[in-house]
């Protein structure tokens, strides 16, 4: 049986109504248990529908990158270049100039391959290839396997925020994760683990 091939890249217009359907089938991963139906599907409509990721695909002050498996996309990421709106969160974040991994979401057939880390090295080169001093991100306060995932990258926890979903306010950690110069470091490998193959951008 043939390998799959993993490429981990910038996605493009073309990308946007896939981007779309895998947004929807990982969104919900990401939400605490018993958030409502209703809210998840509100919060999918306005953030995360193809029309929307057309607009992030277009928008300069944000980077969306794909990771494909044979042409397929498994997952994707999304950098926010600039200082948070919300002045408490910019405070917490202690980042400048800051950048947002704004998302990070792989479709659960492919959770524990690879390919989660092969997008956070992507974003982590991006973050600093756009002159990030830093990367920082939200996660909701019961996801803890994405917490894990983060821990394991390099981030700490630096503060706490809230996020809306529909009606419903969620609890999220706020973590970060500062580069030293010259650029960021690589996520530590897990022992025995399969390095996912390149397609990402060399530093
Ligand atoms: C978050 C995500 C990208 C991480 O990728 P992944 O391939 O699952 O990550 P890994 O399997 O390499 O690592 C996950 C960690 O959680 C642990 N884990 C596995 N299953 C778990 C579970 N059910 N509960 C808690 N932790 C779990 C793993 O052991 C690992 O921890 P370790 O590094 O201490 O060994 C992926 O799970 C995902 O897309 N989840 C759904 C969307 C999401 O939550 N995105 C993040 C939004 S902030």
């Amino acid at each position: 049986m043939s390998e799959t091939t993993l490429v981990v890249g910038p996605a493009g217009l073309w990308d946007a109504e896939a981007l779309g359907d895998v947004a929807a089938a990982t969104f919900p991963l990401a939400c605490p248990p018993g958030t409502a139906p209703d809210d998840i599907e509100a919060f999918l409509a306005a953030m995360l529908s193809a029309e929307r990721f057309g607009e992030y695909l277009g928008d300069p002050d944000r980077i969306v990158l794909r990771a494909a498996e044979d042409g397929e996309i498994v997952g994707y990421a999304m950098l926010h270049v600039g200082t948070p709106e919300d002045p408490a969160i910019a405070e917490a974040v202690g980042l400048s100039p800051a950048v947002e991994l704004s998302k990070l979401y792989v479709l659960p057939g492919r959770h524990g391959s690879g390919v989660a880390a092969a997008l956070m090295r992507s974003a982590l080169e991006h973050a600093a290839a756009a002159g990030g001093a830093g990367i920082w991100l939200g996660v909701n306060q019961h996801n803890t396997r994405a917490q894990r995932f983060y821990t394991r990258s390099g981030f700490e926890r630096c503060g706490t925020k809230t996020f809306r979903v529909g009606a419903e306010l969620h609890d999220d950690f706020i973590m970060r994760l500062r580069f030293r110069s010259p650029g960021p470091p690589g996520p530590a490998p897990r022992p025995g683990s399969r390095r996912a193959p390149g397609g990402s951008p060399g530093r």
